[in-house]
């Protein structure tokens, strides 16, 4: 085992140790659990361990400069406006003991999307640098040290609260929520980038990040996948949004495959999809032209049928910065699917075809394809993945496809049936089917579907395509049918859709 694997399993042990079993075993869990008076008396010992960064340039080896709670100078002397937008970012637990790469990333990307805004890097390193139980404990110490900032700059500058927005990645998320519990008032705006799960999953709203700790939380989710027990990021929603990217698991371009071509471990593909939070935040910012799109759903196997792409009665928000506030609405879970690398944003389309069964044809298991014409480009064959199930006959499929480049408006979709030889998925669903039936053929498998209804997630854009040519809607393995718009007078006429 390497270094970073054994403090991994270190990490683990700990925190699966201290989750499972009861606070009064555990004193590292005491602290957390005390009252919250108790909590705003005990903080004078960490005094010097919590720096505030104030950035003054994008060269990041300028060093900027530091406030400090009762230090008018420092005020004046950083520049501080107090009624320019102030954000400070929050990092999380540390193994290394240093700002990882994504923290400079994040300070340019801030900087450069609102210029006047004042930036402030919260280190809290050297508290954080410790076995996860330890830096758990002195969340709760470091979002009180930042509220007392806070409350100092309201009463020294009449700093609007409603303008703050603080941003914690992992740990750092929750030291935000804390921010938020013990200021005076209420702050604007808290993002959690993938809030540390760990000792968090399930905790009370008042020892986690929660919607009342802000006016607007926000919260992206990246790593829910359980191991030994426990997720890196926080599977439960806990914010007035939770998104959750490619279902909050598997991100894509982070598979051991994707990472270890990059010399890395499996530490590399934890790091990876945990801080994709981050890297989808930075990419909301630096392209406002091209925003990412969630869309709220009750699970992500609905989502991934393709059942949640409404934008109705705010069911839809941008990720990232862009994120619009919504009326406080708890722990509404959103959804979307990302491209591997930035920019993260893709297209979403829901497609709903009857798939007729005319000819007995009751035993094909069809595997479909579409390829979508655009105006500007065209995708390749895109596997239609009805997820574990098999493609309804004389049923009405809704699923999802996704694709990673702007075609333009949709135009034409031809859709194909894998052929027999096509793939040996297809090869082997053939030999089972024919291996009792040696010499008598078995009769070729006729589908019929007249018409595929699309809605794009993106645009919200409805139309119905019918069969280019009206007399070919039949369809056997190996042939493709081309559908294009439906002349006038199809265009989003809802039918009574047959129940699934
Ligand atoms: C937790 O933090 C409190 C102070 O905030 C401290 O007194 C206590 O010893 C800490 N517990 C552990 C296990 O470090
Ligand atoms: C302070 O910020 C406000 C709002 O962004 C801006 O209008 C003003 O020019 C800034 N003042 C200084 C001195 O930069
Ligand atoms: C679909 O309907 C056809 C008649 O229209 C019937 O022959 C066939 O058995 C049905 N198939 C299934 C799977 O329901």
């Amino acid at each position: 085992m390497n270094h970073k694997a054994l403090l991994l399993w270190i990490f683990l042990q700990c925190a699966s140790g201290l989750f499972s079993s009861s606070t009064e075993e555990n004193p590292a869990l005491q602290g957390v659990d005390s009252g919250l008076e108790d909590l705003k008396t005990d903080n004078k010992v960490l005094d010097g361990l919590i720096k505030y960064n104030m950035r003054k340039s994008l060269d990041l080896d300028q060093e900027g400069c530091y406030l400090h709670t009762g230090d008018k100078e420092c005020l004046t002397a950083c520049g501080f406006n107090a009624t320019a937008k102030t954000i400070f970012i929050i990092h999380g637990w540390t193994v290394s003991g240093m700002f990882e790469s994504w923290m400079h990333k994040l300070v340019s990307a801030v900087m450069q999307r609102e210029n006047q805004a004042n930036v402030v890097v919260v280190d809290w390193i050297s508290l954080a640098q410790q076995l996860y139980p330890d830096a758990v404990n002195h969340t709760h110490s470091v979002g009180l040290d930042i509220a007392t900032m806070l409350d100092w700059l309201q009463d020294e500058l009449q700093l609007p609260l409603e303008n703050v927005h603080l941003i914690g990645y992992s740990l750092g998320a929750h030291v935000a929520g804390y921010a938020g519990t013990f200021v005076r008032g209420t702050i604007g705006r808290i993002t959690g980038l993938d809030p540390a799960g760990p000792m968090f999953e399930g905790a009370e709203e008042q020892r986690r990040l929660s919607p009342d700790d802000a006016d607007f939380v926000d919260v992206l989710h990246t790593y829910t996948r359980e191991a030994l027990g426990v997720s890196i990021g926080i599977q439960q929603p806990i914010g007035d949004i939770d998104i959750y990217p490619n279902g909050g698991d598997v991100q894509p371009g982070c598979a051991l495959g994707d990472v270890l071509a990059m010399a890395g471990n499996f530490m590399e593909v934890m790091k990876c999809e945990h801080e994709r939070a981050v890297h989808l935040f930075v990419d909301s910012l630096m392209n406002k032209d091209h925003m990412s799109f969630a869309f709220q759903c009750t699970g992500p196997d609905r989502f991934k049928k393709g059942i949640c792409l409404s934008c109705r009665k705010n069911r839809c928000n941008n990720i990232g910065y862009n994120a619009r506030k919504m009326r406080k609405r708890r722990n509404s879970k959103m959804y979307l699917k990302t491209r591997a690398d930035t920019p993260f944003g893709g297209y979403h389309y829901q497609m709903k075809m009857h798939v007729f069964n005319r000819k007995q044809s009751d035993s094909a298991d069809p595997t479909f394809y579409v390829k979508l014409y655009g105006a500007h480009d065209d995708t390749e064959n895109i596997f239609v993945d009805v997820h574990d199930n098999s493609i309804g006959l004389n049923l009405t499929n809704t699923f999802l496809v996704f694709t990673e480049q702007d075609i333009g408006d949709l135009l034409k979709i031809r859709l194909s049936w894998e052929g027999e030889s096509d793939s040996l998925n297809s090869i082997w669903k053939n030999i089972r089917k024919s291996f009792w039936a040696w010499n008598t053929k078995p009769p070729k498998a006729v589908l019929e579907v007249r018409r595929i209804r699309v809605k794009a997630g993106e645009t919200q854009k409805k139309f119905t395509f019918c069969a280019q040519d009206p007399s070919k809607t039949e369809l056997s393995p190996g042939d493709s049918i081309t559908y294009v718009k439906c002349r006038d007078g199809w265009e989003v006429k809802p039918r009574k859709r047959l129940p699934m």
